[in-house]
């Protein structure tokens, strides 16, 4: 079939999300700017940001690291970064020259005072002619989460950000905190304690970069924009959803944290729940920030236990080393910094049930992993058969049901399939009536022509536009570890000797398939 065709030229300014005001005269101040976070993801994306002019000529890029530096030394290592970054393509002279003059660095370290009398230092210089009411600032985490803590209680007790009671109080003080927010149900509430003791929450900004992927922006478009597909959204219509977020990528350089974390806090907890939260949750009232997270708190509050029936309906894996077209690849127990004996899992499947009017009976199948046969993150809804089949398709409904498809990445986009009839009479030659499986598809590279802007640089544009929309509330992120903690528990109180191990490259561990089967069904 061909795409359906799509005209970018006549766009509609979407009020209240992402809400297309300018951002005002700010310092970002990175702290933690040695680390991989700035050079991989945030200098790339302030570059992109300064190259659509969407910065106001009075930025400062303030980075705060451990290592003593010169402002031109630090800034000719994010010159560096930047030219050995994959999403950047060419750095272009006439932006960097733009740039340069306006990236400044200080150093100490996070834990003690000194580091913010410095901070203070280079600020008293940045905002030295700038009107008081214009001295706005932007403190960015990009830290170790074992120091969130001790750096949001200096930042609040230097003074260096102030608690404000209004979001329209200027200069404005914000934070943007990295994930991962705790580990436990009980250390996000204590973070949250800390947060909200020092800060109000308009003025604070928690990331989960999932949300500033376009396509997962898309979904409450796609899904509260077009009059097609809502009245279908419920468990008359659809039989099952599947999310599964693959990477084919290990552990890369993250033994340590990896071993810590595990598949179910590094992914589940926050991008895995947020896109369940976005397909499931009920239209907000609008699309501004409090009314799209009261709706995703509302789903996440109406997960069925998952441990109500005393197990849980969750099937866990470990990479173990195998040939990928002829290199080899190694197993988790292998990686540099994890144990040998390593009970960490790399791979999850999981079956929620969501009790409420709109999902009762219908299963939401997640599932993540590293390592997997290829990368791909998509959002499937499986839709139910015709209540009668009168055409014999009872093989196809089985093998290609009716479904749509959202990919999140790669090739993002969207595709439907249905079932329409196999050209041909019926004659001797072929006597049946065939049906076949067709897919409508709607790509965004051949519909827009254009790569989809990386999910920072959405992200912190908003978080200097003072947009909350995408970033994650104190309750919200408090009611996924309710979700995700007592999992965690009973995994804790039944360790497992060994994990259920899948080849490098394959599609996860044999468990994950039978606990689908079970239900019936099977991964797409
Ligand atoms: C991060 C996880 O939050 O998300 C990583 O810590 C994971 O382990 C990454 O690889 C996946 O993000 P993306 O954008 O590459 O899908």
């Amino acid at each position: 079939m061909t795409a359906p065709r799509v005209t970018p030229a006549q766009p509609v300014t979407v009020q209240g999300m992402r809400s297309g005001g300018k951002v005002e005269r700010c310092t970002a101040v990175i702290m933690g700017a040695g680390g991989d976070l700035m050079k991989r993801k945030l200098m790339p994306a302030l570059y992109y940001l300064a190259e659509q002019k969407l910065l106001p000529e009075g930025f400062t890029l303030l980075g705060v690291g451990r290592d003593p530096m010169e402002h031109g030394t630090f800034a000719d290592a994010m010159r560096e970064a930047l030219s050995n970054s994959d999403e950047i393509k060419t750095v272009r002279d006439e932006t960097w020259a733009w740039m340069a003059p306006r990236i400044k660095y200080a150093y100490g370290d996070f834990s003690a005072s000194s580091a913010y009398d410095s901070v203070e230092h280079c600020l008293d210089e940045i905002e030295a002619d700038v009107p008081a009411e214009e001295r706005n600032r932007l403190f960015y985490l990009a830290i170790p989460p074992s120091v969130f803590e001790t750096t949001l209680e200096h930042l609040s007790s230097s003074g260096l950000a102030p608690k404000t009671a209004e979001p329209e109080y200027r200069p404005f003080a914000r934070v943007v905190i990295e994930k991962p927010f705790g580990r436990s149900l009980e250390t996000a509430r204590e973070l949250n304690c800390v947060v909200l003791e020092k800060f109000a929450e308009h003025q604070v900004y928690r990331i989960d970069h999932y949300l500033g992927k376009e396509t997962v922006q898309n979904i409450l478009v796609f899904r509260f924009a077009n009059p097609l597909f809502e009245p279908l959204w419920n468990r008359q219509y659809i039989k099952q959803v599947q999310i599964t977020v693959a990477e084919s990528v290990g552990i890369e350089a993250r033994g340590k944290y990896y071993e810590e974390a595990g598949v179910i806090r590094d992914m589940f907890q926050n991008h895995l729940l947020q896109l369940l939260a976005l397909a499931a949750m009920e239209p907000p009232i609008a699309f501004k920030a409090d009314d799209v997270r009261d709706e995703k708190v509302k789903v996440l509050r109406s997960l069925r236990p998952l441990l109500e029936t005393g197990k849980p309906p969750v099937a866990l894996g470990q990479y173990a080393a195998a040939d990928i077209d002829g290199t080899h690849a190694a197993g988790y127990r292998e990686e540099k910094d994890v144990s040998p004996t390593s009970v960490t899992p790399t791979y999850a499947a999981m079956r929620f049930d969501i009790d409420n009017w709109r999902w009762k009976n219908v299963p939401f199948y997640l599932r993540s992993g590293k390592r997997l046969a290829k990368r791909t993150s998509e959002i499937a809804i499986q839709f139910r058969s015709p209540p009668v089949l009168m055409f014999g398709q009872t093989e196809l409904e089985k093998k290609a049901p009716s479904m749509l498809v959202m990919r999140v990445q790669p090739d993002e986009g969207i595709s439907l399939r249905f079932h329409v009839k196999t050209p041909g009479a019926e004659n001797e030659l072929t006597p049946a009536f065939e049906i076949s499986p067709v897919d409508m598809d709607f790509s965004y590279a051949e519909a827009f022509g254009e790569d989809t802007p990386p999910a920072y640089q959405t992200l912190l544009l908003d978080c200097m536009l003072g947009d909350a929309t995408l970033f994650t509330r104190s309750d919200e992120v408090e009611v996924a570890w309710e979700v995700i903690d007592p999992l965690l528990k009973y995994l804790e109180a039944h360790p497992a000797t060994e994990l259920p191990s899948y080849p490098a490259g394959s599609w996860g561990p044999v468990e994950a398939d039978e606990m689908l089967k079970a239900g019936g069904s099977q991964w797409r």
